[in-house]
């Protein structure tokens, strides 16, 4: 018997503060110690109990995903078994091959509503990550150390209260391109933080990682120099750096009102970018 007859979740972008490239498995799959947090901006999911899995995309980026088989909420759905028959609709709002773990978000909010829907467990960890590599740390969402290929993954301390501003320059950016493009793959790893009194404290720390992705991504998509330009020049960035393979940048600040500026500036500067404020979930 179903639990409830609806269910929603909310899938938010996927923010790698740090990305380290740290080697290479047999079969291809890069290992990264990433620090990953999720924004308060994202996609909406909404399941109706009904006798078939459907899905319905909505939304300012509903063109820029498909709606058939392919997309990841209904590969997430198919993952129950027997099936938890749903109607679903997805609200996109994040841009697709952006950096920020969209469709791996969107996954993850499909098992937990449909997980609501029917009181069955989530699927396992190993077959999540069958869906993406990012998938199992957005089914935690909450700060924490991604390790492996996105399978280890470790709780992070409380941060101080961030901001961030996320922008895209509208370019679509290939994770296969930018990991085939790296110098090297085989980098440090991120030293354990000392334990972080301030923002002040974290955010130097945080200055001294990396994302290892982000030399390779300008190269191909030479637009993210520029992005991260326009945000490192806004009053109160704190940090500007690139998200996943990219093309979307973060920038950091200490109080919402300065990143919501930042975002406005930015919007007005170039209104043809996807830009965005918001808090990080804790
Ligand atoms: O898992 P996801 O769909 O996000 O990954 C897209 C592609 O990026 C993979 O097919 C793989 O080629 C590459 N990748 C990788 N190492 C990772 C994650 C992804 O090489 N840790």
């Amino acid at each position: 018997m179903p639990q409830s007859t609806t269910a929603e979740a909310f899938a938010p972008a996927k923010v790698n503060l740090s990305l380290h490239v740290t080697g290479q498995r047999a079969d291809g799959y890069h290992l990264l110690d990433s620090l990953v947090v999720f924004a308060g901006i994202g996609d909406h999911l909404n399941a109706r109990a009904a006798p078939r899995t459907s899905l319905r995309v909505t939304g300012p980026m509903q063109g820029t995903v498909p709606d058939g088989g392919d997309n990841l909420v209904l590969r997430a759905a198919a993952l129950f078994d027997p099936p938890v028959g749903a109607e679903i609709t997805l609200t996109k709002n994040l841009p697709a091959a952006a950096g920020l773990g969209g469709g791996s978000s969107d996954a993850a909010a499909c098992l937990s509503a449909l997980s609501g829907l029917s009181g069955r467990p989530l699927p396992p960890r190993a077959a999540q990550l069958t869906l993406g590599a990012d998938v199992p740390a957005c089914v935690v969402g909450v700060p924490l150390r991604m390790q492996g290929i996105g399978e280890r993954l470790t709780a992070w301390p409380p941060l101080p209260p961030l901001w961030l501003v996320l922008v895209n320059p509208g370019v679509g950016v290939s994770t296969p391109e930018v990991f085939r493009g790296l110098d090297s793959r085989d980098n440090a790893p991120m030293p354990d933080m000392p334990h972080a009194r301030s923002a002040a404290d974290f955010l130097h720390w945080l200055r001294a990682q990396r994302n290892d992705m982000q030399s390779a991504a300008c190269r191909i998509a030479p637009e993210i120099g520029g992005v991260l330009a326009a945000i490192a020049e806004t009053p109160g960035c704190q940090l500007a750096r690139m998200s996943g393979s990219g093309a979307t940048c973060f920038g950091l600040y200490t109080s919402p009102d300065s990143a919501g500026q930042a975002a406005l500036r930015i919007a007005r500067a170039q209104p043809r970018w996807w830009c965005q404020a918001g808090a990080i979930l804790d």
